[in-house]
């Protein structure tokens, strides 16, 4: 989970260094006054080259990021956006800010994208889709991008939870047209709140970097308030305190994924041999955030009665089951985009909920006491047997 465990000195020197050079905590301008501190710039920077892109553009939010991404396409009124069924709320409104239609499909056994699925929910209107890597574990990204490209729409990868994840050696995030990413506080790296986009093609980066300024080209020849612009935007710019703090998580951001990959599967080790319980399905060639141990029981009961009693022996659950509401698009009646176009939720993703049901995911911490694997496997063993 959390790249907040590993906050330290490392995060607090690259925020004393913008004071010690003047204290600019604006990602533009102010060039007499900042002695040559860039925090964004040099994260954004940093960013792309971990990812392997030629591009990043930091906002403020992994929200922001994916309504930034959007507005990229140019969606008009009626377009429909595709994306699963089990993700958090802000997929969603970020298509529906877009005033795009949301469209959302069943997941399959990775509790990702099914590409069958998606596959059946293009229609002429679909400009674009966007995959979630959920938990930390990929999608299917050869077969959705295969789908997409089939179709001729746009796919998007929610990388929120795969920043530092990978797929045939291919980052999460770099698959798609475009990538976002969260730093909220819960994410494998943070910067309190953030989030980036990444891009390959230039003239989307462009356009991206101007509609989340407002629509300021920062044209080098003008000063910035004279400014030429081509088109409206918004403010979605992040400060150089997030971009200070993330040049500094993103030197843990391996560490912390290693850290979690072990705790994850000690944990899995104690308890696979117990009976009815199922891994979550790994797409081949997969490298996993850990963010968080996932595995399926033989019924919504059973999985109720794991998490009570995970609960009542200190331990933990996260997401499945308590904050499924949060995550799954069939609990989202307060969304009115979404039922005009499935009708009653309830009953429009019924493998998404009858699958989430029987899941429970576990939390992954970087820093795991090591009685954890041991202390799960003694509370969950006596439902199992
Ligand atoms: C799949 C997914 N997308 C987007 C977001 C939004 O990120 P943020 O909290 O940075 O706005 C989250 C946050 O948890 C998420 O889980």
């Amino acid at each position: 989970m959390p790249g907040f465990e590993v906050i330290g000195a490392e995060e607090q020197a690259e925020i004393n260094d913008i004071f010690a050079r003047g204290g600019v905590l604006f990602r533009h301008g102010f060039d007499a006054m900042r002695n040559g501190s860039y925090k964004v710039r040099d994260f954004e920077a940093a960013f792309a080259t971990y990812m392997g892109v030629p591009h990043a553009l930091a906002v403020t939010s992994g929200t922001a990021a994916l309504r930034v991404a959007l507005a990229v396409l140019d969606l008009q009124p009626g377009d429909e956006v595709i994306t699963q069924s089990f993700t958090f709320v802000a997929t969603a409104e970020a298509i529906i800010e877009s005033r795009a239609v949301p469209v959302c499909c069943e997941i399959d056994g990775t509790l990702n994208m099914d590409p069958a699925d998606l596959e059946r929910r293009i229609t002429p209107r679909t400009r674009a889709v966007i995959a979630v890597h959920m938990l930390g574990t990929p999608a299917r990204l050869r077969e959705i991008a295969a789908v997409c490209k089939r179709h001729d729409v746009v796919l998007i990868e929610d990388a929120a939870w795969g920043c530092g994840g990978s797929l045939d050696g291919r980052a999460l995030g770099t698959w798609g047209r475009m990538g976002t990413f969260s730093f909220d506080f819960a994410k494998t790296m943070t910067t309190g709140e953030g989030g980036m986009i990444v891009f390959h093609d230039r003239s989307d980066y462009e356009r991206a970097a101007a509609w989340h300024d407002h629509g300021h080209e920062n044209n080098p020849k003008v000063p910035r308030w004279e400014d030429t612009r081509s088109g409206s935007g918004f403010n979605y710019r992040m400060t150089e305190l997030q971009g200070a703090v993330g040049l500094a998580q993103l030197r843990k951001l391996d560490e912390v994924v290693r850290r979690q990959q072990y705790n994850r599967d000690s944990i899995w080790r104690s308890i696979k041999d117990l009976p009815g319980i199922v891994a979550r399905d790994v797409p081949a060639g997969s490298v996993e955030t850990a963010d968080a141990l996932v595995f399926e029981t033989p019924s919504a009961d059973v999985a109720r009665e794991l998490r009570n009693r995970l609960v009542a022996a200190g331990l933990a659950t996260k997401i499945l089951p308590e904050a499924v509401t949060w995550h799954f698009a069939g609990t989202w009646s307060h969304m009115p985009e979404l039922v005009a176009h499935h009708g009653d939720l309830t009953e429009a993703f019924p493998a998404t909920a009858a699958r989430l049901a029987r899941c429970v995911s576990l939390p992954v911490v970087v820093k795991m006491d090591e009685s954890v694997p041991a202390r799960v496997r003694a509370t969950i063993a006596p439902v199992l047997a």
